[in-house]
């Protein structure tokens, strides 16, 4: 039976937008599969979202929706961004599924039983206002090494150090600002020391494929392993989007843990849809049944390439034949950047592009080394332009053209002269499936690009255009040997440019679609073609421009309101301000006024300029309780008004949008009664 391959592209996280730095992996594991198809293996490209985690429930909180929204609304997005860049996958799932949890909780029943999970307890920096633990990135402060401030927990942007959340100064929560306290919590941890001899086989073995990893990267990998494998923590405390831990209430799977069980969940939902087994693909199979390839960035080969093989290893799972590690995409050289407008987000691309320019230039950029990719908007222009319009479809447009409008519109048999042209073509339709196989795209399309080169000179040379009114059945057998040729590109292409291939098959009237097996027959003479579709059309560096205003615009802060407001008053100096005396107050006692549900009664000591009597409507916001001891703000110069409940001598700041939902302004109680606030 032949072997079955399953691909995978990193799980898009479902707190955010798909950007370019996303479509180049995607793209890239795109090809990759088409290529294996076209080549008729039985290759399935399995995805989905990846759905838990803290980010996702503080952003659905912030919302005010469940996260469960947060994370359908973004899987509609993703899927209509995938398939208008013609991303052909199998299935597109989500770690949120049945499918998924059934794995999760398989995987870790078959890591428990084999004694492979811990638990112990840990301290961890907690916020009493949000009432939950903070994830490193959830906490902000100042770098210990270089004392800059507003780093995150778990390193500086500035100095680059690592550090542990705890590590840093002045630590406050990056949600509500509030200072996090330690607090002790159990934690469930797998042991991965006990998996290295595993993994150094894992990492080094070779057969069908070659190794697993590039080799940039299995040195580093091993170093990993060699240096010391630590425990890894696999659980979260609640308040957490994800699946609850068997046996553990409150506590609930990291998001790295579920996030690639996400690809067998994918697979399950596949397989169930089509009648077939899970078992056939992750049932622990051995690597000449089954090629599992996982195509990520170089920030996440921690997690595929230790956690990832030893769990499944551990349970009993197949492990992956090939992690392909790509680099970062830049910018005109440097990291995308908002204010640049080189932040550039899948949507907006297609709003003013097609996706197959994207799709060639990727193709043609991003080959199997783990280097960062520079993108550069001039030459994504002129590289469109001068290869898939110059070259590649002007070969093609030309002899169907000419064919049809001079020659009757049939093919001619090739002349003895094309023979070698013909056989190093057919030579580079074969190279160019290897290249493909090898995650080379770029190398396979310059194979596509020296064919079209080739045969429009060998049109130059032979001048077809001149000989079809003395000698048609040279012209025509000249702009044979073109078509010819445009069959072979065109299936070069397939992988990169399905629609491509398409309109050529569609064109050349050939019944069946242009694979890698297919593309070298030469058309018989006599065989009637149609007429041409436009295959591709130049970029006017316009549309570049309009995607970087638009990517500025993306990124420029959204404000929408739809109500109305009083008003501003006239404007007034500073003065006006200088007026009001505002003094420190200490309240001394505060009680319920009868027969008034919005006042309370406030008795506030000034210090040396004595006490006061306040009346204050904030009942429906405070116990009176709550500000006996509290230094509050007091507007002390207001005139003192009479009131039906007695003499109001001052003003206690506070504010709020509604009765009940007012604050007061509270000073530190370090502060001396009657000091004046500047
Ligand atoms: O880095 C990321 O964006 C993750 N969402 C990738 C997950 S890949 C896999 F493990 F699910
Ligand atoms: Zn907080």
């Amino acid at each position: 039976m032949a072997k079955r391959v399953l691909v995978t592209a990193a799980l898009p996280y479902a707190n955010g937008s798909i950007h370019l730095g996303h479509m180049l992996e995607f793209i890239q594991t795109d090809v990759y599969v088409r290529a294996r198809k076209l080549a008729g293996e039985d290759c399935r490209f399995m995805w989905a979202d990846d759905t838990h985690g803290t980010p996702i429930q503080v952003r659905a909180r912030k919302e005010g929706i469940t996260p469960e929204e947060v994370v359908e609304r973004a899987y509609a997005e993703h899927r209509k961004d995938f398939e208008d860049f013609q991303l052909g996958y199998d299935i597109f799932h989500t770690t949120h599924s049945e499918e998924s949890k059934k794995h999760v909780y398989a995987i870790f029943e078959r890591l428990r039983e084999s004694g492979n999970v811990e638990t112990r307890s840990i301290d961890q920096l907690y916020c009493p206002h949000d009432e939950m633990f903070l994830p490193d990135r959830f906490v902000k402060g100042t770098c210990p090494k270089c004392k800059s401030p507003d780093q995150y927990g778990d390193n500086c942007e500035v100095c680059g150090s690592t550090y542990n959340p705890t590590d840093l100064g002045d630590p406050h929560c990056s949600i509500c600002g509030t200072t996090p306290v330690m607090k002790a919590s159990e934690h469930l941890f797998v042991d991965l020391a006990r998996h290295a001899d595993f993994l150094r086989e894992w990492i080094s073995a070779g057969g069908q494929g070659g190794t697993p990893l590039q080799e940039s990267q299995r040195n580093y990998v091993m170093e990993w392993v060699e240096g010391g494998l630590r425990d890894w923590d696999i659980s979260r405390d609640a308040p957490y989007f994800g699946w609850e831990i068997p046996g553990h209430p409150g506590k609930y799977f990291y998001v790295w843990f579920d996030a690639p069980i996400g690809y067998i969940g994918a697979t399950q939902k596949w397989c169930d849809d089509n009648g077939l087994d899970v078992n056939d693909y992750w049932g622990g199979k051995s690597r000449d049944d089954v090629e599992i390839v996982h195509v990520i960035g170089k920030d996440i080969v921690y997690f595929h390439c230790l956690f990832w093989p030893a769990m499944l290893n551990a349970a009993g799972y197949t492990t992956p034949s090939r992690v392909q590690v790509h680099g970062w995409l830049t910018v005109g050289g440097e990291k995308m950047s908002k204010s640049r407008g080189t932040f550039i987000l899948a949507r907006t691309y297609l709003d003013h592009l097609s996706s197959d320019y994207l799709r060639y230039y990727f193709a043609a950029k991003v080959g199997a080394s783990v280097e960062d990719i520079d993108i550069n908007f001039e030459d994504f222009v002129n590289r469109c332009n001068a290869e898939l319009v110059n070259k590649a479809a002007n070969l093609c447009s030309r002899c169907v053209k000419f064919i049809g409008s001079r020659l009757g519109g049939t093919m001619g048999a090739l002349l003895p002269d094309t023979e070698p042209l013909v056989a190093s073509s057919r030579a580079k339709l074969e190279q160019a499936l290897e290249h493909f196989r090898a995650f080379e795209s770029p190398k396979a399309l310059r194979l596509a690009m020296e064919v079209a080169e080739e045969f429009n000179q060998y049109l130059t040379d032979h001048a077809p255009w001149k000989l079809a009114k003395t000698d048609p059945e040279r012209a025509r057998s000249i702009c044979s040997a073109g078509i010819f040729a445009s069959q072979i590109v065109a299936a070069i292409l397939a992988p990169v440019l399905p629609t491509w291939a398409q309109k050529v098959q569609r064109m050349l009237k050939i019944d069946a679609p242009l694979t890698f097996a297919t593309a070298g027959t030469v058309l018989e003479a006599g065989h009637a073609i149609g007429e041409y579709e436009t295959l591709a059309e130049r970029i006017d560096m316009k549309a570049i421009e309009a995607i970087v205003e638009a990517s500025k615009e993306d990124a420029a802060p959204k404000r929408t309101f739809d109500y109305e407001v009083e008003p501003l008053a006239d404007q007034t100096k500073i003065d006006a301000f200088g007026a009001i005396d505002l003094r420190v107050g200490k309240v001394l006692s505060c009680e319920k006024v009868d027969k008034s549900d919005k006042l309370l009664q406030l008795t506030v000591d000034l210090g040396p300029l004595g006490m006061r009597n306040i009346f204050s409507g904030i009942a429906k916001s405070y116990e009176p309780d709550a500000l006996v001891g509290k230094h509050v703000v007091v507007f002390a110069n207001l005139k003192p008004r009479k009131m039906r409940f007695g003499l109001s001598e001052g003003m206690v700041l506070a504010s709020g949008e509604a009765d009940d939902a007012v604050v007061v302004l509270e000073l530190d109680t370090k502060s001396r009664p009657g000091e004046k606030i500047s």
